[in-house]
């Protein structure tokens, strides 16, 4: 974040101020925590005027209720929202992810959020897995509502030895457009040298092709931004092994949920890695990148930054680009600290690794909010 919006910095912030925030299962509910300590606190200092809405949609009320989320709510998010401030789900008791599917991804289809925003930036080089200290600064782009999940495709002969399974791959010339438009914009106007499409149009032909074509002609309006393309395999490992090569990178739905896990492990790991599910100027969903993680839950572990980057990029995208430096900065200075939780080195439970950040914010002028 460079003291100007990074994301959707084109004035068309959502007017309205109410945040819904769902804390979902697991950590979900822990990690949010720790975020919304952090922007009550800068709510109220830079009277920001945001008004927090709670929702208790989660694995323990969809077991109870038989409901994962109520009707009209979707509709009353669109309208009345703007932002959704989410934790995560997933439940080992809903082995299909039947609620996090209607919850999350329902979110993300109903609500058009076509762009998943995932910054992949190393905040320490303690903190990189990498053997050489590289670079590592970039953003994937992640088509949000295409591909792979939109759930065409069937079962045939289901449970006997000649069963089929069919699973679609959609791309349409409309949403591989907006996604590769949005990346190069955001190129162009974050000072970024170069846009990376990656798919893997050798095998799946069809797709691929509408990729690459719509990726070249998008291309052509953006003189200024470089542009190259590769494999997925082949970025994942130069993403491994010449990280500094990359600024934006775009790519499809599925490809650029294994790629952001990727990408998350080169800045130290899941607990960090924050993202945005965009719309723009419509209310937009702002989360860690990691899941409930069952195994961690309750026992003030996890680690809080994810979520308190994700409430960063939030208030970023509301038009509060200063306030969200502040606490960029206050995560990044409680890091170099090792003020952390253990998976990045440091000895502290969740609360006290929200303290940290806490106690870190301050504004650009070096008073504390
Ligand atoms: C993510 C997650 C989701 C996805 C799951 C929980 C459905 O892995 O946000 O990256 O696959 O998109
Ligand atoms: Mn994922």
């Amino acid at each position: 974040m460079r003291g100007t919006p990074e994301i959707a910095c084109d004035n068309r912030a959502p007017v309205s101020k109410k945040i819904a925030v769902i804390p979902g299962d697991g950590i979900g509910p822990e990690v949010i925590a720790q975020g919304m300590r952090i922007l009550e606190r800068v709510n109220g200092a830079r009277r920001l005027g945001l008004e927090f809405v709670h929702f208790g949609w989660n694995a323990d009320e969809y077991l109870r209720t038989g409901v994962s989320i109520p009707e009209g709510a979707m509709d009353d998010l669109r309208r009345n929202y703007a932002a959704i401030y989410l934790g995560a789900f997933g439940d080992p008791r809903i082995p299909d992810m039947k609620h996090a599917a209607d919850i999350l991804l329902g979110m993300r289809f109903q609500l058009d959020l076509y762009i998943n925003y995932r910054p992949v930036k190393l905040l320490d080089e303690r903190l990189s897995p990498l053997k050489e200290k590289k670079k590592i600064d970039f953003v994937i782009f992640r088509e949000n509502t295409e591909g792979a999940y939109v759930g065409m495709g069937g079962n045939f002969k289901k449970g006997t030895p000649d069963e089929i399974a069919v699973q679609e791959d959609v791309s349409t010339r409309k949403g591989v457009e907006r996604i590769i438009r949005y990346a190069f914009d955001f190129a162009n106007r974050s000072g970024r040298k170069s846009v990376c499409m990656s798919d893997k149009n050798n095998v799946m032909r069809f797709g691929g092709d509408l990729w690459l074509r719509t990726f070249e002609e998008v291309a052509r309006e953006y003189p200024g931004v470089e542009h190259f393309h590769l494999f997925v395999d082949a970025l994942a490992m130069q993403m491994v092994r010449a990280p500094e090569m990359f600024e934006v990178i775009v790519t499809n739905n599925m490809f650029g949920d294994i790629v952001t896990d990727l990408g998350a492990a080169l800045q130290g790991g899941l607990g960090v890695a924050a993202s945005g599910n965009i719309n723009p100027g419509k209310v937009s969903l702002f989360e860690p990148i990691h899941g409930g993680a069952p195994k961690y839950a309750g026992k003030d572990v996890a680690d809080p930054i994810g979520a308190i980057h994700s409430a960063g990029m939030m208030l970023d995208y509301l038009g509060h680009a200063a306030e969200a430096k502040s606490i960029e900065d206050a995560v990044v200075a409680a890091v170099r600290a090792g003020e952390t939780t253990q998976d990045l080195g440091g000895k502290l439970g969740t609360r006290a690794a929200g303290e940290a950040v806490l106690k870190r914010l301050t504004t650009k002028d070096n008073a504390a909010i």
